[in-house]
């Protein structure tokens, strides 16, 4: 498949089958997280690859009850790591660039996913103390995305994109 293709063919996948996610195929999402471009290559950035069937659920119950997200086999937890920015960014490495190391990351494995024929979705309402109550996470370190992935067992249609016109400027 060629980037574009996959980029168009990727969609939000809601409904996954029970099939767990092999160890192999997370190898190549962590290769992929690991290789998106980051801010003064600084990589501020940590993810939460989870499997636990009780932790997916809190995971769930922190999302607002999106109850999907307890069923995908495999929940990875994209977070910003504000300790590894701030030294060399100060606010805006805080605010913003790790944030966006993050959402990178979460991109290029959402895309990497696709390729090996798996689902997955971008979740952002979810709150962030419940997230980092479940996962323990420290006080640098912020949840950005769930991103549930697994097998898809719904594909939807491709929702519709406004149009080049609207969304770019030629200037
Ligand atoms: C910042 C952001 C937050 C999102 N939050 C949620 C969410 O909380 N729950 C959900 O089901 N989908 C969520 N989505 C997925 C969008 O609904 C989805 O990407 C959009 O409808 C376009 O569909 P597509 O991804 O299949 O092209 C989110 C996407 C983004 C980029």
């Amino acid at each position: 498949m060629n980037v574009l293709s996959v980029i168009m063919g990727r969609r939000s996948i809601r409904n996954f089958e029970e099939k767990p996610v092999p160890r192999e195929a997370m190898d190549r999402l962590i290769d992929a997280l690991l290789w998106a471009p980051s801010a003064g290559n600084l990589q501020s950035r940590k993810f939460y690859f989870v499997t636990d069937a009780a932790l997916r659920r809190k995971l769930a119950m922190a999302a607002y009850g999106q109850a999907f997200i307890a069923r995908a086999p495999l929940v990875v937890v994209a977070c910003a790591d504000k300790e590894a920015v701030s030294g060399r960014y100060g606010r805006r490495g805080i605010d913003l660039y790790c944030v966006q190391d993050a959402t990178l990351s979460a991109m290029c494995m959402m895309l990497e996913a696709c390729e090996l024929g798996l689902g997955s979705v971008y979740v952002g309402a979810f709150s962030e103390k419940e997230v980092g109550k479940a996962l323990g996470l420290p006080e640098y370190i912020r949840p950005v995305a769930l991103l549930p992935v697994g097998y898809p067992l719904i594909v939807p249609d491709a929702p519709a994109r406004v149009r080049a016109e609207e969304a770019v400027v030629f200037k």
